[in-house]
């Protein structure tokens, strides 16, 4: 019976984790996947993380179950966090999820269930999004958002594609450090679109899933808390996976903000509903982490300031491999302008498949580096090899 099954390819994102792994090479450079790294080359866990759990081992009362919705002050906590002033006193329904992605597959299944037909993606994006909405049975409609060659946000494009969409389509929304591109748009442009969204009757969907990572942890959610301030309704989702180094704790959730209390209510019973059949109910223990360090202030200060020196390495990673990498490709000093853990360089798939087999440099073929997978000793030499492309 097995046998009416085709096989499907690896993700090739997630295939890149073991591709690397298994090359044996010395000095071997991992820019494939989204982790924050050290200068040693390791993810560490954060130190409130570790003493988070210290605490959680010995005072955890139960490993009953959290019920569907998760642990509602750790989602209190969590929106807090994510949106500041704009997100108070909202009518917002919220359920912890297992990661960010399955959050957005909530989010997805629940625009299926109110019959939004289409959702808007600026391309390039984070390949799971597409595949994510089309498995809910959206429709993804594309619009181009950066133009590699010269790594330009085309917002005057992007506005005239909104402008074409139909009242109640949805639209997703990177919070920040973008997602393959690093690019991101201006509080203007902010502006600007959350004012579109409002006007058309759009719905929109922000994800929002390496904040503390760009500018600063309330930098980067400026852009999220302009739109929630414009808009009626809204869906966010939020990932923990890198703002706390949680990765493999899937810690997330998802919020949507709604026109007033009943429909909060309803719209709580629907995402809880969509969660009992597929996984029932959400991982606890990183949300029990997060959720310990945002209720101690002095483990959220610490958080704070650690999340703060990665995001400072990053951005020194960011200043150098511009100023070598535009000695090619002039238009590569805007890497330094970018953020987060991501650009996107402008290379042909072959020359990212010689990186691979020649030098042991791993990306994804679309020519997208994880940043925070350098070394500062080895930039230079990484910079070099692309260079000799
Ligand atoms: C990435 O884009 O590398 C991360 O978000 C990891 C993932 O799930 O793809």
């Amino acid at each position: 019976m097995f046998d009416a099954l085709t096989r499907q390819p690896d993700d090739p994102l997630l295939a890149l984790i073991g591709l690397f792994r298994a090359d044996e090479r010395a000095g071997k450079v991992d820019l494939g996947v989204g982790v924050y790294r050290d200068e040693t080359g390791a993810t560490p866990i954060f130190r409130a993380v570790k003493e988070a759990e210290r605490r959680l081992v010995e005072t955890q009362p139960t490993k009953a179950y959290v019920g569907p919705e998760g642990d509602p002050v750790f989602l209190d906590r969590l929106w807090a966090l994510t949106t500041g002033e704009a997100g108070k006193g909202r009518a917002t329904a919220a359920l912890q999820t297992p990661g960010g992605s399955g959050a957005l597959r909530l989010a997805a299944d629940l625009m299926a269930r109110m019959g939004t037909k289409g959702i808007w993606l600026g391309l390039p994006s984070w390949p799971n999004h597409a595949s994510i909405f089309k498995a809910a049975g959206l429709e993804v409609i594309t619009y181009p958002f950066f133009d590699i060659p010269s790594q330009a946000v085309l917002f005057d494009r992007m506005m005239e594609a909104l402008a074409g969409a139909a009242p109640g389509d949805a639209v997703l929304l990177h919070a920040s450090c973008h997602n393959p591109t690093g690019a991101n748009l201006s509080a203007d442009q902010w502006r600007a679109v959350s004012d579109l969204i409002a006007e058309k009757g759009l719905l929109p969907l922000v994800d929002i899933a390496y904040q503390g990572y760009g500018r600063g942890l309330d930098e980067d959610a400026a852009g999220l808390r302009t739109l929630l301030s414009t808009v009626p309704e809204a869906l966010v989702s939020v990932s923990c996976s890198k703002s706390f180094g949680l990765y493999r704790e899937r810690t997330g959730a998802i919020y949507a903000v709604c026109g007033n209390p009943d429909t909060a209510l309803s719209v709580r019973s629907n995402l809880a509903a969509l969660a009992r059949t597929s996984y029932s109910m959400p991982p606890d223990h990183g949300a029990a982490i997060v959720s310990t360090i945002l209720g101690d202030a002095a483990l959220a200060a610490d958080w704070k300031a650690e999340i703060e020196t990665m995001r400072l390495r990053i951005t020194a990673i960011r200043e150098r491999l511009a100023a070598g990498l535009s000695a090619r490709w002039q238009v590569l000093t805007a890497i330094r302008e970018q953020e987060g853990m991501f650009s996107l360089l402008p290379l042909e798939e072959a020359n990212v498949l010689k990186l691979r087999a020649e030098h042991a440099i791993y990306m994804p073929t679309s020519g997208r580096i994880n940043i925070a997978g350098l070394k500062t000793a080895e930039v230079d030499a990484v910079i070099e090899k692309f260079l000799s492309l």
